[in-house]
């Protein structure tokens, strides 16, 4: 009896209680530095090392919690963001010399002389929380907007994600129409937003209501509906092009069997964004393995009711009859 009491306590309980309390206090104090983190010390500015700070602790989090949720199989997605002109005068010291500018493929003007921090195209979003400086770059755009060159980062060599002609033609579009407060732009494979594609119409309407009509929190948290493109070869202008003139009028456009782009004010809201609109295509994606007949749902009415009370305007474009 003691021998058992002591074999369990010994071999099974406390190294299972030693690994569990390490992990809670590792995820603790990242929480506690990503709120802490100081850019002013006894009123002097303080240069900040890269990897510390702020913007980049939450990029690295946002990455590896679309990681945990299965979105990032191999390389699969890519992230990016808009430092603010006083992370980039915090971290200026610690740049590397410039080098080569590099053509983005596409022009954007109203990005001229901006950073980003963006993952690194072929690598894994599994390595990013491992080894960042070899899985992210941070890059300056030039005075036209149609290069950019490393300025940090990406250390074993590489260049940034594949996708940085869409990412940055959204982020374009978004500093534009939101005044500069958009600053993210998220992709991701997720699972059922691409299985959603192969059996849904691939048109804004039905993809909106349908997504809507699945969790009662989707027109609040995305009002103004998503949009979809069919497909198209990944990586280059054309589809660049096609997202950003979607991303006009939404904040979340699905590419047809691939996966999901949104954008957002920051990694808590665009983060919250995609998962909002990829649980619900779960949702939608267990009733069509039910039943192709749904016996009751969210109607026009109950859309209308939800707007009034959460003040929310939905375009009645989206709240048609249905036979
Ligand atoms: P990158 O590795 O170049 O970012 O590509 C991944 C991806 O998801 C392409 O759409
Ligand atoms: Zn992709």
């Amino acid at each position: 009896m003691w021998f058992c009491e002591s074999f369990f306590l010994k071999i099974v309980y406390k190294p299972h209680k030693t690994i569990y309390n390490t992990l809670v206090n590792n995820k603790k104090q990242l929480k506690r530095e990503i709120n802490t983190t100081e850019n002013h010390i006894n009123g002097r500015i303080y240069i900040m090392k890269i990897l510390e700070s702020k913007f980049v602790r939450g990029f690295i989090k946002m990455a590896d919690d679309g990681y945990q949720q299965g979105w990032h199989e191999r390389n699969g997605g890519n992230l990016s963001y808009r430092l603010k002109p006083e992370e980039v005068e915090m971290i200026k010291p610690r740049l590397n010399a410039p080098g080569e500018w590099t053509p983005i493929g596409v022009e954007v003007p109203g990005l001229a002389g901006e950073f980003f921090l963006v993952t690194g195209s072929g690598k894994y979003f599994r390595n990013i929380i491992v080894d960042p400086e070899v899985c992210l770059a941070i890059i300056e755009l030039d005075e036209t907007g149609t290069n950019y060159r490393i300025r940090w980062g990406l250390v074993e060599g590489g260049r940034p994600t594949s996708e940085l002609p869409t990412h940055l033609m959204n982020h374009e579009v978004k500093k534009k129409l939101t005044n500069g407060r958009h600053r993210v732009i998220y992709h991701a494979h997720t699972t059922n937003t691409i299985a959603l594609t192969f059996v849904l119409p691939l048109d804004d309407k039905v993809f909106t209501r349908e997504l809507w009509e699945s969790a009662t929190e989707c027109p609040v948290v995305f009002p103004d509906g998503v949009g979809v493109v069919g497909w198209m070869v990944p990586g280059g202008r054309e589809i660049a092009v096609k997202t950003a003139e979607l991303m006009k009028k939404y904040d979340v456009v699905i590419w047809a069997h691939h996966g999901m782009f949104c954008s957002g004010e920051d990694f808590d809201l665009t983060f919250g964004l995609l998962h909002t609109v990829e649980k619900s295509a779960e949702i939608l994606v267990k009733i069509l393995s039910m039943t192709p007949r749904k016996l009751q749902t969210i109607t026009p009415d109950n859309f209308r009711a939800l707007a009034k009370d959460f003040k929310v305007s939905l375009p009645e474009e989206f709240l048609y009859e249905k036979e």
